[in-house]
């Protein structure tokens, strides 16, 4: 079975389930997870620092990966920038699905949720990656979620909530 093998069928499902649109993959490195989000959205906008060499691959040929990887598709949009540039791009409300894959220190998850909760409409799916690193799931568990789901099954597992409120922080 594939290491990620769960996430890779749940979301393309989840996204057909609520008619999700237009959606942004926060932390890309090759693609291989836009690759099964991109046949399933109208637009995908693909958010990626490519700032370091990634098993000797430069950030240039970490680009070119995603641009084969999604060879067929022109529903995308490649961004070379840092999550909180992205972030600024666009207008709150804009996304109907946000998945959060870049830095996993505690800081960064926080803070990536901060930036891009308020670019989805109400109702839309919020999601990430690595809820099994410890500071990941302290990141998410930060936030008074009231309906977040860990999806179970793959190595590494994604989490996702619907947006139904403000964003909150726990402070219990
Ligand atoms: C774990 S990889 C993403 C994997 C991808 N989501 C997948 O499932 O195949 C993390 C990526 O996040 C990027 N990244 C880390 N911090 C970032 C930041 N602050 N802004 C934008 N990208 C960032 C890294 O360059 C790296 O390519």
């Amino acid at each position: 079975m594939l290491q990620d093998s769960t996430r890779r069928w749940f979301f393309p499902y989840l996204i057909r389930k609520f008619n999700l649109k237009v959606g942004v993959e926060v932390g890309v490195l090759y693609g291989d997870f836009s690759f099964c989000l991109c046949g399933e959205l109208d637009k995908l906008y693909l958010v990626d620092s490519w700032t370091r060499k990634h098993k000797d691959n430069s950030p240039e040929q970490q680009k070119e990966r995603v641009r084969r990887k999604l060879l067929g598709h022109s529903n995308y949009e490649i961004m070379h920038s840092t999550s909180k540039d992205a972030a600024s791009k666009f207008d709150d409300g804009f996304f109907d699905f946000v998945y959060i894959d870049a830095a996993h220190d505690f800081d960064s998850a926080l803070e990536d949720i901060a930036l891009w909760f308020p670019k989805l409409k109400n109702n839309g799916i919020l999601a990430g990656h690595d809820y099994n690193l410890e500071a990941v799931k302290r990141a998410v568990d930060s936030y008074s979620f009231s309906n977040l789901s860990v999806l179970r099954g793959d190595k590494s597992e994604s989490w996702w909530v619907i947006k139904n409120s403000p964003l909150t922080l726990d402070r219990s």
